[in-house]
């Protein structure tokens, strides 16, 4: 029998990234292969997010290209999976009724018996937590099964550079943020489970490890006599061979500590690389959005960064138009942006979340072209300050990890497939036959270089000489060290 094939599609951060290559290697084991399309595929994934409805509007339109997809293969099976699915639950069959399966983040271990139940024509199938809001405490945490599978030691995407949840949920509960809801209460990993995880990772190969949690620097693995902390952890990972770099996203900055600090100072292989969200200037706005924080402990908290680790890449991320935010906030947030240096900063508009603190209680009464014009001007001047600070980049040589093909060299391959197979193929100056694409890599703060070089040269660490910059890439050459 010719086996199932599936295919799926990710929305959102890098949590979902790795959970879709979790269920990849789960699906696979169960026996199901790789489609190269949603068409073709018997099986359709989407992997979805719900922390913007920016997001959840492209999914519900790609749900919606989705509806005639059973036309050419009627046994198709179409699952809407992750934070979207948890948010809305029933909702999605009633919006897409040609849904098969809605299955939440902590319900993913149970996805190839899901899909076989389906098959088995005992669908549509529903599976997720229970509400965070629920009174017995112990069945909602019960209820959110972190999603560590067994993966097998080498990705097929990128074997020299994998990520690895450390934690799951989280607890802050930040009044604009659904994420505590959908993805269920704070969980560590034991640190000997990730341990062994990432040496199994670095006999296959792998040089860096990116670890993951939503607030990653309040791991804590209190199953053993000793609690192990971020630091412990950093510590004992570093001492794996074969591993080159560990980083870690993303941070909360209360519990940036001094420990941690020392750590990033004093382990090798951990990455001078800190992104910690400042989120706003505003003591009025931080206090609204309940971040536990005001201006100036985080502006304290940069001064502690800088001190310990004078060379450290710092970014964060702001929302701008928060309900009440008014002109005088958001100089503050200007201002704190202006000072702070950071390396860079992504930047979002406020968008209410349903069943949020923030969307009970506050109006959201910034308009939408205040919003869009508060986000444009501090770009503006972030990308200033990023432009500022790769400059001094121009000339040097710095180590960086290829991750292979640049999304520009990956475009044109497709072209040039697509035309060689139409029967004219197309030479140009990224052409395979010359051997040479433009290749990406990342430098241990997480700058990303853009450089021409054989594709064989993936998954190396190695030195490239920097020609340009502007404010997002460093654009280098490959230095000849003969
Ligand atoms: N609206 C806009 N941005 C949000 N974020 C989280 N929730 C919202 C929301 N409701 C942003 C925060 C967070 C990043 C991942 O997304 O800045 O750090
Ligand atoms: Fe959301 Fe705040 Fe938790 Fe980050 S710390 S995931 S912003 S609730």
């Amino acid at each position: 029998m010719v086996p199932d094939t599936f295919f799926i599609q990710t929305v959102g951060c890098q949590m979902n990234v790795l959970d879709s290559e979790l269920i990849a290697a789960e699906l696979r084991r169960a026996g199901y292969v790789p489609a190269d399309g949603v068409r073709r595929a018997d099986v359709v994934l989407l992997n979805t997010c719900s922390v913007r409805a920016h997001a959840e509007d492209k999914i519900y339109s790609a749900l919606g290209r989705l509806k005639h997809a059973k036309q050419y293969n009627p046994r198709k099976i179409i699952g809407v999976l992750g934070c979207m699915a948890q948010k809305d639950q029933q909702l999605i069959f009633r919006r897409a009724p040609h849904v098969d399966l809605v299955v939440g983040p902590g319900r993913l271990h149970r996805l190839p018996e899901l899909l076989q139940r389906v098959a088995d024509g005992g669908g549509p199938c529903l599976d997720v937590s229970l509400d965070r809001a629920a009174e017995d405490r112990r069945s909602v945490r019960q209820s959110f099964v972190p999603f560590t599978p067994l993966r097998p030691a080498k990705t097929p995407s990128a074997p020299h550079q994998t990520m690895v949840r450390i934690m799951s949920g989280c607890d802050k509960f930040c009044s604009y943020c659904i994420v505590p809801r959908v993805r269920g209460p704070e969980q560590s990993r034991p640190a000997a489970e990730i341990v062994d995880e990432v040496r199994r990772l670095a006999d296959a190969g792998c040089l860096e490890v990116i670890l993951l949690g939503q607030t990653v620097n309040s791991y804590k693995d209190r199953t053993g006599p000793r609690t192990i902390a971020l630091a412990d952890l950093l510590a004992m990972l570093d001492r794996i061979e074969g591993l080159r770099r560990i980083k870690f996203v993303t941070n909360h900055p209360r519990h940036i500590t001094k420990s941690l600090l020392e750590a990033v100072r004093d382990l090798p292989k951990v990455s001078p690389y800190l992104h910690v969200p400042a989120q706003s200037g505003s003591d009025a706005v931080l206090r609204r959005m309940k971040r536990g924080y005001g201006a100036a402990t985080y502006r304290e908290m940069l001064d502690r960064i800088r001190e310990t680790v004078p060379n450290a890449a710092v970014t964060s991320d702001f929302i701008v138009g928060f309900c009440g935010e008014t002109e005088e906030d958001f100089r503050q947030t200007v201002e704190l942006v202006r000072n702070a240096r950071f390396k860079n900063s992504f930047i979002f508009k406020y968008s209410p979340r349903p069943e949020t603190k923030a969307a009970k209680l506050y109006a959201d009464d910034v308009p939408e072209a205040v919003k869009r014009r508060r986000n444009n001007e501090l770009l503006a001047i972030q990308n200033v300050i990023s432009l500022e600070d790769n400059q001094p980049y121009f000339g040097r040589v710095v180590e960086i990890l290829v991750e292979g093909p640049s999304k520009v060299a990956r475009k044109r391959a497709a072209v040039i497939t697509k035309r060689a197979t139409a029967g004219s193929p197309q030479p140009g100056p990224f052409s395979e036959e010359e051997g040479t694409v433009q290749l990406v890599g990342r430098t241990v703060c997480d700058r990303i270089v853009v450089f021409d070089g054989p594709r064989e040269l993936t998954g190396r660490i190695m030195p490239v000489r920097i020609d340009k910059a502007d404010a997002f890439t460093l654009f280098g050459s490959t230095v000849d060290l003969g």
